[in-house]
């Protein structure tokens, strides 16, 4: 089904690996065509409840968009370019279903960019993050500008875009860019264990997160208004009265997703 991409399904977890190791899993257009596929499935599949988004091979998670690409690119194609990264990111970041990026190695360009688009980022111990397009006469394009600032505050962000400098996961923890730092053996199992506890709370709930919290970054939105909206949306959900009865009955809820 993919060309480019392993996938495994294991207790509602998709576990999607970005598999071109010999390119240090670089984002060529059959990466985009790929990802765009698995997010439609991700979309339409109640089996999956939850996705790890992670690199093959011990060296890189992604480091960056696939190079050889960019030659021979007018304006317009890269613009065209861009728009298909940013697009294809912003629907990794509205998933409705949680979305977690496994950094295993380097996250460079748009690798740290498809890093930075997930919900959040746990890395190993090998983890480079940066943003070295200034090294190519280019700046990011598939969202580092905006979502760097949001993750990490603007004058790191300024000095990382404009020195092309790499950070490691200690320093990338430290400024909140990742949540954990794991060995590379633990790396997955630990992203898992996360999942696992979310994927036990009520779906719509979940989702009922995310929108809200990525309405703080969308200036078309007013965030409370919008959290407001989901806070009575839960009111209608099955899941909010086996939620508050469980609690009140002293047991643990099960949730259905409706
Ligand atoms: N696009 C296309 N190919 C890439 C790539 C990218 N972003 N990053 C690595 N590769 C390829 C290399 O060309 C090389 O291919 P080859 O064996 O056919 O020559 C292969 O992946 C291995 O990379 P290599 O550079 O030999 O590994 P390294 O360990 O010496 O260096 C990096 C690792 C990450 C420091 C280096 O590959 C690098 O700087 N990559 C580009 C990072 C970047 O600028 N990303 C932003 C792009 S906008």
């Amino acid at each position: 089904m993919y060309t480019t991409l392993l996938t495994s399904l294991e207790n509602g977890i998709l576990t999607i690996t970005i598999n071109r190791p010999e390119k240090l899993n670089a984002l060529n257009k059959d990466v985009f065509t790929d990802l765009n596929t698995a997010l439609d499935e991700i979309a339409a599949n109640p089996d999956i409840r939850s996705v790890i988004i992670t690199g093959a091979g011990p060296k890189a998670f992604v480091a960056g968009a696939d190079i050889s690409e960019f030659s021979g690119l007018d304006k317009q194609s890269a613009m065209a370019l861009a728009k298909r990264g940013q697009d294809t990111f912003a629907r990794i970041e509205n998933s409705s279903k949680p979305i977690v990026a496994a950094v295993n190695g380097f996250a460079l360009g748009g690798g740290c960019e498809l890093a930075m688009s997930c919900h959040f980022r746990v890395a190993s111990e090998q983890a480079k993050f940066g943003q070295p397009e200034v090294n190519l006469g280019l700046i990011p394009g598939y969202g580092g500008t905006q979502r760097l600032v949001q993750l990490i505050g603007k004058g790191k962000a300024m000095e990382l875009l404009m020195s092309a400098h790499l950070i490691d996961a200690t320093e990338a923890k430290q400024l909140g860019l990742v949540n954990y730092v794991t060995t590379a053996d633990t790396l997955l199992d630990h992203t898992r264990k996360i999942l696992e506890v979310i994927n036990s709370k009520a779906p719509m709930a979940v989702a009922g997160c995310i929108k809200a919290a990525n309405a703080v970054y969308d200036e078309s939105q007013d965030g409370y208004a919008l959290e407001i909206a989901e806070f009575g949306n839960a009111f209608d959900t099955d899941d909010m009265k086996e939620g508050v009865s469980a609690f009140l009955e002293k047991r643990k809820a099960s949730f259905t997703g409706k």
